[in-house]
């Protein structure tokens, strides 16, 4: 076990080391260090990443590294692809990683070798996905699926819903996705009011096969579905199918368990959008290019597991963001995606990290007496700029970001590409260096307006470029994240693994639900606020 992180040398340094860069500009770093933008960079698996821009020298690299190194990240990081146990509070192993390993690969779960059974699930989604593609899977009445309509939510959730805006550009144009998550009524009304029941298939996707937003909204589809057909419940078999690790509860729901695709307690579900809960993405892409995919986030997963933490990808993310977290007393960190494609990959993120790293006791449940995960918001740019950038610019909380950018464009109409990229490098380079009152002045700017129209830059930014957006470049992309956050995770010495937080709220809500539909007039014992909101709204439903 490392000591506690205040206990731990180069934090004590990095500490020290803070006082000495907080004050330093990147204007300075970068006129008196004309090799920095060469050697502030790394490679792996297709993503260039420019980490230049950051409020770092080379000695706050190597104390961060020091850090990884006395946090015990190399032990951490071999003991999940070990299969140990590394959730403690839920005694599960975290084999996210063995979802990607190519058939033939050793990953143990509890001395059993997971991976051809990964590969057995794999094998069985394909040959699905192959059916519903060709149009030989048939729904009640004899007709093809033209519809596949996704329910879950979370991580059986943001995962597909992500990958198929991602991937659109290899997605089966004949075929139309949905994607239900929200209790609320509308998302499964508006989802659906166009589809024709003959030619729909839904996907539930639970790990838990118990969670109230998927189970309700399933049991809506299954009234559409049957309402419908008359009622004939043999209809289920054909246009429903369920992911899930609980066999009994997907029976008991009415699917047949020969329409059940499984997956195991050792993939969490932030961390599950490879495992069977990808078979929309699945028959969305194809197999093959979902195979691709995989062999993107094996690829970073390989990188992750053997590059030295010096030229380590994720590693590198993960230090800085603990670096901008604890040290500079940031509190979001913004993902800036410059492709319209990956307009859900903020959401997806806001689940992977915050999820994960959202926790106030170490491992061993102590409180922590240091900042952890940060808040990740973003959106796809150039639309962004024209919002909240003023404050990421101009603004009094300094707000690191992460630059996405890619080579080439899925759709090379004109200039558009080159004036998207223009606008990756241009912002960046805003946000680093900024504008001087004198530049601004010799401007021939107002003077009552130079204060204004200053940027005092020495805004950290990374800029990530890829060649282009492919199944395997997004399988990369996912991966590096979720490395970043395991280094994170590791550094904070909390279980990044396990999310206890969300489950007051989903307790409380069970008891509100049933004051709020009860018949009689219910004792209401919570405090005066929740009392009065209860009792208005049953009012007004009188
Ligand atoms: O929000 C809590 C959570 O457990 C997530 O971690 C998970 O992705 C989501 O609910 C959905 O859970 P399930 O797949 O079991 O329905």
């Amino acid at each position: 076990m490392p000591r506690p992180l205040r206990q731990r040398g180069a934090w004590s340094r990095l500490a020290e080391h803070y006082q000495h860069i907080r004050g330093r500009h990147l204007r300075e770093l970068f006129a008196d260090d004309p090799d920095r933008s060469a050697r502030f960079t790394a490679q792996a698996a297709g993503i260039f990443l420019d980490y230049s821009k950051n409020r770092v020298t080379d000695e706050t690299v190597q104390l961060l590294i020091e850090l990884a190194g006395e946090s015990g990240l190399r032990e951490r990081i071999d003991a999940m692809f070990a299969g140990e146990k590394i959730n403690s509070t839920e005694g599960r192993a975290v084999l996210h990683v063995a979802l990607r390993a190519p058939r033939g690969e050793r990953i143990s779960a509890d001395g059993i070798d997971v991976v051809p059974a990964v590969h057995e699930v794999l094998g069985r989604m394909a040959e699905f996905a192959d059916r519903i593609r060709s149009g030989k899977w048939k729904g009640h009445t004899g007709q093809s699926i033209r519809n596949v309509v996704n329910i879950g939510i979370g991580g059986s959730d943001l995962g597909p819903v992500m990958a198929y805006e991602a991937l659109r550009a290899y997605t089966d144009r004949n075929l139309v996705f949905r994607f239900v998550s929200n209790i609320d009524g509308t998302d499964f009304a508006e989802a659906t009011r166009d589809l024709d029941p003959a030619e729909t298939l839904f996907i539930v996707s639970s790990k838990t096969f118990t969670t109230l937003e998927t189970m309700t909204n399933a049991s809506t589809a299954r009234d559409w579905v049957l309402e419908s057909f008359g009622g004939d419940k043999s209809a289920i078999a054909k246009h429903f199918v369920a992911v899930s690790t609980n066999a009994e509860a997907v029976e008991e729901f009415g699917i047949d368990v020969m329409n059940m695709f499984g997956f195991w307690d050792w993939v969490g579900g932030r961390y599950s959008m490879d495992s069977a809960i990808g078979l929309s993405t699945m028959i969305a892409i194809g197999p093959e290019h979902f195979r691709e995919m995989l062999d993107g986030f094996h690829a970073v997963d390989e990188h992750f597991r053997t590059a030295p933490f010096e030229q380590n990808l994720p590693v590198l993310l993960g230090l800085l963001t603990v670096w901008y977290t604890d040290f500079f007393g940031a509190q979001t960190q913004a993902v800036l995606p410059y492709d319209q494609y990956l307009k859900r990959f903020p959401a997806y993120l806001q689940q992977l990290t915050m999820e994960s790293n959202g926790k106030h006791v170490t491992i061993t449940g102590e409180q922590v007496d240091y900042a952890t995960g940060p808040v990740y918001w973003g959106e796809p740019g150039t639309n962004g700029q024209h919002s909240f950038y003023q404050l990421i610019h101009q603004g009094t909380v300094l707000i690191p970001a992460d630059f996405i950018g890619f080579l080439h464009s899925l759709n090379p109409i004109g200039p558009h590409h080159d004036l998207l990229t223009a606008n990756v490098f241009a912002q960046s380079e805003a946000l680093a260096f900024g504008k001087t009152a004198e530049e601004v002045r010799a401007e021939g700017t107002a003077d009552e307006l130079v204060a204004h129209r200053v940027f005092e830059g020495n805004r950290p930014s990374n800029t990530l470029l890829i060649d282009r957006l492919t199944p395997f470049a997004l399988g990369t992309l996912v991966a590096l994240y979720e490395h970043s956050v395991f280094t994170q995770g590791t550094i904070w010495s909390v279980n990044s693994f396990d999310q206890w937080g969300v489950e007051l709220g989903k307790v409380l809500a069970k008891t509100v639900a049933g004051e709020l539909s009860s018949e009689v007039e219910p004792e209401l014992r919570h405090d005066s606020s929740t009392n009065a909101l209860i009792r208005r709204y049953r009012a007004a439903r009188r």
